[in-house]
């Protein structure tokens, strides 16, 4: 759960500090970056990418995890891609397709990063220790993370 003020916090420094880098891996670590330090329910945060038929681990902070390649289908991860839709998992203790990063994380939510045309670039994946740590408003603060990582700033990436 986000409150309006990390919200806002969070947007304005995506707006300043993210949004003018040219390239998509400088606005997707900063990206990161900004929501593991204003956030303190992200316990790691990451960015997937999709080559093929796998997610390939980008910027992340957190524990380092075993699980830097998934196929699509596979975990919650690769659920997200398959079913084409976001996740947010309550309780991941619940889930029998589940990849544990880290024994301590009970929730989890995955945000896909599309293009223009709605093709899945890849995903922002958050775990939280406390169980229902994600809701609604951390799946819309995400999106529009995701649609910053994307595409920048308007009119500047095709
Ligand atoms: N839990 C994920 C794997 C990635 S780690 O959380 C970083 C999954 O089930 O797909």
């Amino acid at each position: 759960m986000i409150t309006e003020e990390q919200a806002r916090r969070v947007r304005e420094r995506l707006e300043r500090e993210a949004a003018p880098l040219e390239e998509r891996d400088a606005r997707a670590s900063r990206c990161v970056e900004i929501l593991a330090a204003e956030l303190p329910h992200y316990d790691w945060v990451g960015i997937y990418w999709l080559e093929g038929n796998e997610l390939v681990l980008g910027p992340f902070r957190g524990a380092p995890t075993e699980h830097v390649r998934i196929p699509v289908g596979r975990g919650v991860c690769g659920t997200a891609v398959a079913e084409d839709r976001n996740q947010v998992v309550e309780d991941v203790g619940g889930l029998s397709n589940y990849l544990a990063c880290s024994l301590e994380t009970r929730s989890e939510i995955v945000v896909l990063i599309r293009d223009g045309e709605g093709g899945i670039l890849g995903q922002i994946d958050a775990d939280g220790h406390a169980r229902g740590a994600f809701d609604g408003s951390d799946e819309a603060l995400l999106e529009e993370a995701a649609r910053l990582v994307a595409g920048g700033r308007k009119g500047e990436e095709p």
